[in-house]
Order: C-alpha cells, then structure tokens, then sequence
C-alpha cells in the first residue's frame, strides 16, 4: 500500500499516491488533481514539478553526485571514452568490446555528409553563428534522410538514427567552423577516433593533417562525457517536449540546440569567458563584479556559478578544474584566464550573499578554459556543450516514446481581462 499525500482545498480532501524512486526520492503524483478537483498547481520554470520518471541520470544536487545509469560520473569520466558513455546513456549497459566496435564503425559510417547538404553550408553569411548553423542543418539533414523522420525506438532503425545523429553532429559543427571562418572543409577520416575525427575535421589544412595530442584527444573526450547529459534540464526538457508531439527525432533536437544556447544554459560557457576577459582588461577590483551580481537592479550575473539542481559543488566543474591544471601543464600553457577564474572562485566562496544561496561554480565555470586550451574557438564553445548533450537528447526522447508518455500541454492560470462587448473600430 503506496503512501498518501492529502490536500485541503475549498473544505474538500483529495488523496494521491506518494511515488518513491530508486535513490529515494519523493513526489506526489497529482496527475489526476484537475480532473478530481478542478484546481491545478502553480510552479513558474518547474523547479518543484517532475516531468517525467526517467532512468538514465541521477542527480543530488545537495550532495553533488551525479550518474549516468548508476555509474557516478567521477568513475565514467576517468575511465571511460565519450563514445562508451554515449553508448551507456543510449542504451543503458556500458558496451562489451564487440558492441563498441560495431558502434563505433556505425559512427565512422554515419560521419561524412550527403554532398548536397554540404552546399547549404556556403548559403550562410559568414558571420552566422554556428548554433543558428547547427539547429538549421540538423532538421535539414532529415531532408537527405527521409527514413529518419518516422523512426521507432528499438531495434537496428533507431540504432542507424542515433548514430547517424551522434556522428553528424561533428561534421557539420566542423563544417560550420571552417566555412565561417573562410576555411575549406575538411572531410572525415575514418580511421580516426570521435573526437579525433572532429579535430581533424575542425583544423586540418590542406598541405597539414591536424596531429592529434593524447593529451588534447583525452581533454575533449572528458569535457564531452561531462556534457553528455544531466536530468530535465532546459533543453532536454524542450527535447521531450517536442518530441511528446511525436514530431521526429530530428527536429526534437533541433528545438534542444535552440533551448541550449541560451546564456543561462549552454551559451554560459561562452558568457563566462567574456565575463572573465572583462575582469582581467577591466583593471576593476572583483568587488565591483560580486557587488554588480547583488545588486537586483542590473541584470548582470556571475556566469558559471549557480545552478537549478546543485547546491554544492557541481561535481563536473571540480573534474574541469582539475584537468585544466594538467592540459596546461602537458602543452606548457600560461592562460592567465585560470588565475582570474581561480581567484574569482576563492572570492565568492568566501561571500556571504553566494554562500547563502548555495551559488557555486558550475559546470560551464571552467569549461570554457579547457576549450581554450584545445585550441576550440570561442563561438565554437555552446556547440561543443550541444555535441556533448547529444546522446543524453537522444536517450531522453527515446525514453518518452517507451514509456508512451502524454504530449506535454501546462495549463495556466489567466489573469487578463475578463469579458467585455466587442466595440466596433467606428466607435473606439
Ligand atoms: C547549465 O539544468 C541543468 O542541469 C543545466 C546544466 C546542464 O548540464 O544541462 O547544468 C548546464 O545550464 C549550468 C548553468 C549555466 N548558467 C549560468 O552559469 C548562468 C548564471 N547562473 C544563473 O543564471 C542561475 O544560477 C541559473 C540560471 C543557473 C539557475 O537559476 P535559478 O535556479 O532560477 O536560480 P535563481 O535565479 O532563482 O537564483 C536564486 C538566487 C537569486 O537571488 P534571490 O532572488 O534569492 O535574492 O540566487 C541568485 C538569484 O539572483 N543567483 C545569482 C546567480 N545565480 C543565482 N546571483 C548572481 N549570480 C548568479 N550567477
């Protein structure tokens, strides 16, 4: 016999189910209070409504833990590659060897594109920004693959989708580099590695193959496996949501990738470094940026610190942190950008005004300083939270369709005018 929660409403009493989840977690199912009580709840940006049951990510924000399927992310992050965890979050087993290399010989198939797709890339201004490219070109990519568009969610068809997805999402975000940056596209190599391939498809140049460091190939498969999902956040949330329409695979990711480069989600590794960039020319005294935040009249914020979920240390930014002090010690890097982003930490953990608010650095805190350090450009930085993301986008909108879930459809509570006689023009 489940637990009941009971609500008083207008002298009345409604009951309903109290859920318990496998890392103890509680909600109370009120999917039937509208229609027993007519009264619906009130939750503006969701951040006490569960959306969805979901097994693929698990997040204590009070303890800072993540895991994907079950494994924490410090163990996924040390251990595995980017293309093992996308495996895992899709299909919810990490791979033996044979289903990793059959894997990743889907992936090496599904990289290069269809010749006419590559045409649209030259019908972009060059200043386009590459998010504005990517979500663009990845609905257009269902147009050169029409078999896509009615995929199911099992078997050997979503398999070829999904990695066709997870493959793609690389070159044409490599493409949308090199054309913006008046650069020739560099095909993909099948006989690289994910994140080699994108390196090589992102700065190889004619007359010189890009070299790919172990150092650099390890950075960026660790920053992916960091990105790769993280519950319902803002645009797996729009992924699920447009997927709850039974629109394609596609443009359901298509509207993620929109949801994402905004600069409280995914643009925020991008705000970050401007942040950063600013304290450093600016000559100003960090007091002036952590009054700035306090202050509820400027709308300026402290970007990479805070979070929705965690009220401790993101875990991933201490992941970031720490391998951004052994990429610059590998490739004898000084970016004194580390040494604004560590001072500025070591400030604002000390502030009242963000201890009492739990506000920490978050993954985005440090990321863009490992990016750097790889030598990805700056407007390259959201894509390459998006390629992370993608398998998590994935997984999530899989996990909608198996699960048969309802289209997503809030209700509101209007507080406009309420009604009055038309009056004709000749009147008014
Ligand atoms: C990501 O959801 C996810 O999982 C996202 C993500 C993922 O992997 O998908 O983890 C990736 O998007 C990380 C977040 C990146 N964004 C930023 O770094 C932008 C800066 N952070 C803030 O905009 C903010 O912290 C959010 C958007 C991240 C969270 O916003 P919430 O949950 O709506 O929190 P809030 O705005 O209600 O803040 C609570 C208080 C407020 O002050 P009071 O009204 O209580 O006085 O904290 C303050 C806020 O003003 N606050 C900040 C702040 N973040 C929150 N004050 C100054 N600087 C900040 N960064």
């Amino acid at each position: 016999m489940s637990e009941k929660a009971t609500l008083n409403v207008g002298g009345k009493s409604y009951e309903f189910d109290v859920i318990t989840g496998s890392e103890n977690e509680t909600c109370i199912d009120i999917q039937n209070l509208r229609k027993e009580s007519g009264i619906i709840t009130m939750d503006p940006g969701f951040g006490n409504t569960g959306s969805c049951y979901s097994s693929i990510t698990y997040v204590d924000g009070a303890k800072g833990i993540l895991k994907y399927r079950g494994y924490p992310i410090e163990e996924v992050a040390a251990k595995a590659s980017f293309t093992e965890t996308a495996y895992l979050i899709l299909y919810g087993e990490l791979p033996n060897p044979q289903e990793l290399r059959k894997f990743s010989a889907r992936l090496k198939e599904h990289a290069p594109l269809h010749t006419n797709l590559e045409h649209h890339f030259s019908g972009f201004p060059r200043e386009a920004p590459p998010m504005a490219i990517l979500s663009a070109m990845l609905n257009l990519v269902s147009c050169f693959h029409p078999e896509v568009l009615e995929v199911p969610t099992t078997g050997e068809e979503f398999d070829r989708t999904a990695s066709l997805l997870l493959s793609k999402v690389r070159t044409i975000s490599a493409f949308a580099y090199r054309m913006a940056a008046g650069k020739p596209i560099n095909h993909p190599n099948p006989n690289l590695s994910y994140c080699g391939n994108f390196l090589h498809m992102m700065f190889s140049d004619p007359h010189q193959e890009y070299e790919v460091s172990p150092v650099v190939d390890r950075a960026l498969n660790l920053f992916l496996i960091l990105h790769a999902d993280h519950e319902q956040n803002c645009s797996t949330s729009t992924v699920r949501v447009v997927g709850s329409s039974r629109a394609n695979l596609f443009s359901s990711i298509s509207a993620g990738v929109c949801a994402l480069w905004g600069p409280l989600h995914g643009g925020a590794n991008t705000a970050v470094m401007m942040m950063l960039e600013d304290i450093k020319n600016s000559g100003r005294p960090l007091r002036y940026y952590l009054d700035k935040a306090k202050d509820k009249n400027d709308p300026f914020k402290l970007m990479g610190f805070g979070h929705r979920v965690y009220k401790n240390f993101d875990p991933r930014a201490l992941i970031l942190k720490e391998q951004v002090h052994q990429v610059q010690k590998a490739l004898n890097i000084q970016d004194n950008l580390l040494d604004v982003a560590l001072e500025l930490e070591e400030f604002i953990l000390k502030d009242d005004y963000f201890i009492s608010r739990n506000l920490y650095p978050n993954v985005d805190f440090y990321s863009g300083i490992l990016l750097r350090a790889i030598g990805i450009p700056l407007k390259m930085y959201t894509v390459m939270f998006a390629i992370g993301r993608m398998p998590g986008w994935i997984a999530n909108w899989k996990e909608l369709h198996d699960h048969n879930q309802r289209i997503s459809r809030p209700r509101q509570i209007y507080t406009g005018e309420t009604t009055r006689s038309f009056v004709p023009l000749t009147e008014r």
